[in-house]
């Protein structure tokens, strides 16, 4: 790999610039990287590297952070800070999400070269396995004691607790994004934990409310206790719901597998029904989701389309992911056309610029639809959108209970888990 940090000569931020990039590289993994420094010392050379700021890093010949259309230059250059404040210094963050996507990207060149079939079919046992661990109380209290994994979770999970899932959004709010606050929590088997939960989202919605946040929630029916009884999870629902009204909230129904698929959309229904801002969501993945899109478009009830976190039998999804890809394409040009306000949910780059070319070649206006994206998951296209001018929520969870939605992120990109566990190893490579 080589990286180079490109400074005009006088630039004041060079060594505390450096300093930050020296200390990416090593809590990355790559303590004994090699970092040039490139003097650039006019606008003609300035041009011919095509530099629009000092500092700027580059990484394989690439900016680390996009210049986003700032002219070519040999002026100081401003970065968003996660806190944020403005610097001279590129942040950390922004380096470990670069470095993540060229880990993505290797491993799915590698992939793509792989026997036909071969990448897709290892996918696919891996999905299996961690979303056969993620059914596992077993397994969940052994991760849940262990004292590292508490680090690896931290990427996904806001908080543990609402003070500090306030503070993140705060963070978020500086960078222009959006958000909808989840608590962790799925698949309660008491009465008590069921209302408990239910309370928790009463009073995380007062909170946003009285902290002048967006009060955005998203939610499982699980945790409202739908394994219970039916009606009992319906009463704690509406209890949400009731209060989301009074602050003009804003309620989405997590979809969770396809046994409750006619039920949750049966109490989106009832509940959208008392209270017009109460959406679902509908997985690409599932046969059926283009009667449903049709349905939910007659009805305009607020839908996020994602692919869907499952493991889900052939009869009823899509196994493929070309498969699974074409329907979310097609399920989206619905819904953008005719549907309420439709939530894209993906990191998929390929579907991001699909909604975006069919908006413009349908006159679609950008505040008809939003993109959705997951807590520490491609930030670094967040955070582009935003500046493109597109509205993006983060879906923000918090609370304790992260084992099976962590086993989920973990069987969408296995790659996670060794990025992570190689930043704990000593480097092997420069
Ligand atoms: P895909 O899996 O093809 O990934 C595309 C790219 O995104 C990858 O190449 C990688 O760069 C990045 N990426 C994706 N997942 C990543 C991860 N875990 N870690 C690191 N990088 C990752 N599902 C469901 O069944 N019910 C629901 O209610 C919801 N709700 C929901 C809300 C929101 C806001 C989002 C974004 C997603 C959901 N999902 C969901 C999850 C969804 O079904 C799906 O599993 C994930 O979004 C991953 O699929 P992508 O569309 O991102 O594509």
């Amino acid at each position: 790999m080589r990286a180079e940090l490109l400074l005009s000569p006088r630039c004041p931020h060079a060594e505390a610039a450096e300093e930050v990039v020296r200390r990416a590289f090593s809590d990355a993994g790559f303590q004994r990287q090699p970092l040039e420094r490139v003097y650039v010392d006019d606008l003609d050379h300035a041009a011919g590297l095509g530099l629009h700021g000092s500092p700027t890093l580059r990484i394989d010949g690439r900016d680390v952070a996009p210049h986003d259309g700032l002219p070519i230059s040999l002026d100081c250059r401003m970065y968003a800070q996660p806190d944020g404040t403005q610097a001279g210094v590129i942040p950390a963050e922004t380096i470990f999400e670069h470095l993540r996507a060229r880990e993505q990207e290797a491993a799915e060149l590698k992939a793509a070269r792989a026997r036909p079939g071969l990448g897709e079919l290892l996918a696919r046992l891996s999905r299996a396995l961690f979303l056969w661990a993620s059914r596992r109380d077993s397994l969940e209290r052994l991760s849940m004691a262990l004292p590292f994994t508490r680090a690896l979770v931290r990427r996904f999970v806001a908080a543990e607790d609402l003070e500090g899932a306030l503070e993140v959004l705060r963070r978020l709010e500086a960078t222009g994004l959006r958000w909808t606050v989840d608590i962790l929590g799925e698949s309660v088997t008491s009465n008590e934990m069921a209302e408990a939960a239910a309370d928790r989202y009463i009073a995380t919605l007062d909170a946003l409310a009285g902290a002048g946040l967006e009060a955005n929630v998203s939610l499982k029916l699980s945790q409202m206790g739908l394994g219970i009884d039916h009606d009992f999870c319906q009463r704690n629902m509406r209890r949400v719901v009731r209060r989301a009204a009074e602050l003009g909230a804003f309620v989405r129904i997590d979809m969770e597998d396809h046994t409750v698929t006619d039920i949750t959309l049966g109490i989106a229904r009832e509940m959208h029904a008392d209270y017009h801002d109460v959406g679902v969501v509908i997985q690409s993945y599932l046969r059926r989701s283009e009667a449903d899109v049709e349905q939910l478009i007659r009805e305009q009830i607020r839908v996020r389309l994602c692919k869907g976190a499952y493991d889900e039998p052939v009869e009823v999804a899509f196994q493929s992911r070309a498969e699974v890809d074409e329907s979310f394409a097609r399920l989206m040009e619905r819904l953008m056309r005719d549907g309420r306000y439709p939530a894209i949910a993906t990191h998929d780059h390929r579907l991001i610029e699909h909604a975006i070319e069919f908006a413009q070649q349908h006159g679609i206006d950008p505040t008809r639809y939003e993109f959705q994206m997951l807590y520490g998951v491609r930030r670094d296209v967040q955070e582009r959108l935003v500046a493109q001018g597109y509205t993006v929520r983060v879906y923000v969870p918090y609370g304790t209970e992260w084992y099976p939605y962590y086993m989920r992120r973990l069987a969408e990109r296995p790659a996670n888990v060794l990025f992570v566990l190689r930043s704990l190893l000593p480097a092997r490579r420069g």
